[in-house]
């Protein structure tokens, strides 16, 4: 285990990058910074070089937009192993886009919040990361301020994305039900993914029609939110993303709560806290499935699929207690069979699972870390215990894989996508702790 750390830490350190403060998810297929894999890299760093934990996060807030959005790439550096890359997404379309830093126009699952509260939990020196944390945490707030304020047409507490790649679950079987409804052009463009991963662990051709079409549709409105929100055939509320908010939030509301001088702004986290999570488990559970799924805000209906997505409320103190049972039932009984390893990104029973393909059943490390810490979190120690063991056998036995095939009967090349994958290893060093 103590050699697994240490390669864990030189697969992170070789993907910072010094001058610039931040690290790449991996070399070649993912040349610049991502934020929720900044987010998790950062809890990594934060077990042995607080130093770089910090300075990733300051990376990623740096391109900050001046409405408070958080972007899913900055392009600090020039790259062209990667499409799209700053001249597809075009940010500086929107007037309050950074001006600054070249970014896309789209964002991710906010983890930040939560991520500042894992960190300070990391580090010895309290003190200095606290100071820290008061530098930062206005710029979270502000980020969860325009979630509401912009990304809630019928303010209820459930922000929507407009993208695949804002779900971070990038091409997920669950939108396939979305892209039955466009018709997009064959658009001409050249992928540079499949040259660094074999095209069988990547989407299709087709599917990057769809993904470039909504972001057309973005960049023809300049990225405008009430537009998007008016237009885009691609319009979810989905649980991972949302889950994540809501656990961004509690852990802003602790923070501040430390920090002392705030009740403004807990008061204000507090009520969104409590639209939220209502309205969550009215709207995003699915009873005949025994777990939460992702709601079309465009055509008013939810998406009747099981995903890991499913269970990301666990970690965010979501379902009630009841409803944690039978999450535990669903998970062991479609996911957890004695063949297969936890968890795999979409129901295995499913006739659009793919053990191989990107989001569309493989595991992947940064959804069972929260899978482990959600089963903790309600007092299910045996089978997180079991995610975190499956976690931690799979980098193991493979490396340190983007992604792993569930299936034990596949004993040799079961990792898939990226090697080398930084929120892999930052992940494994808390699993590890
Ligand atoms: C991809 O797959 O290239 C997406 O940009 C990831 O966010």
């Amino acid at each position: 285990k103590d050699n697994l750390q240490e390669k864990a830490k030189h697969i992170l350190d070789t993907n910072f990058n010094e001058d610039k403060g931040f690290t790449i998810p991996c070399e070649g297929l993912y040349p610049f910074q991502w934020n929720w894999d900044s987010g998790f890299i950062a809890i990594g760093f934060a077990h042995y070089d607080s130093n770089k934990a910090k300075r990733e996060i300051e990376a990623l807030l740096s391109a900050q937009w001046e409405n408070g959005f958080i972007p899913h790439i900055v392009f600090h550096n020039d790259s062209d192993t990667y499409f799209p890359g700053p001249d597809f997404h075009l940010s500086k379309l929107h007037p309050l886009a950074s001006k600054s830093h070249r970014t896309t126009g789209m964002t991710q699952p906010p983890v930040l919040g939560f991520v500042l509260k894992e960190i300070y939990d990391i580090v010895d020196d309290k003190e200095d990361m606290l100071n820290f944390i008061k530098q930062n945490i206005d710029k979270v707030f502000f980020n969860h301020q325009h979630f509401y304020n912009h990304r809630d047409p019928n303010q209820e507490g459930l922000v929507f994305i407009y993208h695949n790649w804002e779900s971070g679950t990038d091409n997920s079987p669950i939108w396939d039900d979305i892209w039955e409804t466009m018709d997009p052009p064959n658009y001409k463009f050249e992928r540079r993914d499949t040259t660094h991963v074999d095209a069988a662990q990547r989407p299709t051709n087709r599917e990057y029609d769809y993904y470039l079409h909504l972001i057309e549709i973005a960049k023809a409105h300049n990225y405008d939110d009430a537009k998007i929100a008016e237009l885009s055939p691609f319009l979810v509320q989905d649980p991972l993303f949302n889950a994540m908010l809501i656990k961004s939030n509690e852990a802003l509301i602790e923070l501040y709560e430390m920090i002392g001088d705030s009740e403004d702004k807990i008061s204000t986290l507090k009520a969104w806290q409590e639209k939220a999570i209502t309205r969550f488990n009215e709207k995003l559970y699915n009873e005949k499935l025994g777990g939460y799924v992702h709601y079309d805000l465009r055509n008013e209906k939810q998406i009747e699929h099981l995903s890991s997505s499913s269970f990301a409320p666990l970690f965010s103190n979501i379902p009630t207690k009841e409803h944690a049972e039978v999450m535990v039932k669903t998970l062991i009984k479609k996911f957890g069979g004695e063949d297969r390893y936890l968890c795999a990104s979409f129901d295995p029973e499913s006739d659009r699972f793919n053990p191989k393909k990107y989001w569309r059943g493989p595991i992947w490390i940064n959804l069972n870390w929260m899978l482990y810490n959600g089963l903790n979190n309600y007092g299910f120690t045996d089978i997180a215990n079991r995610v975190k063991e499956d976690s931690i056998t799979l980098i193991e036995k493979y490396g340190f894989y983007e992604y792993f095939d569930s299936r034990k009967s596949v004993t040799e090349h079961a990792g898939y996508g990226g090697n080398n994958f930084s929120w892999s290893a930052a992940l494994l060093l808390d699993l590890l702790k």
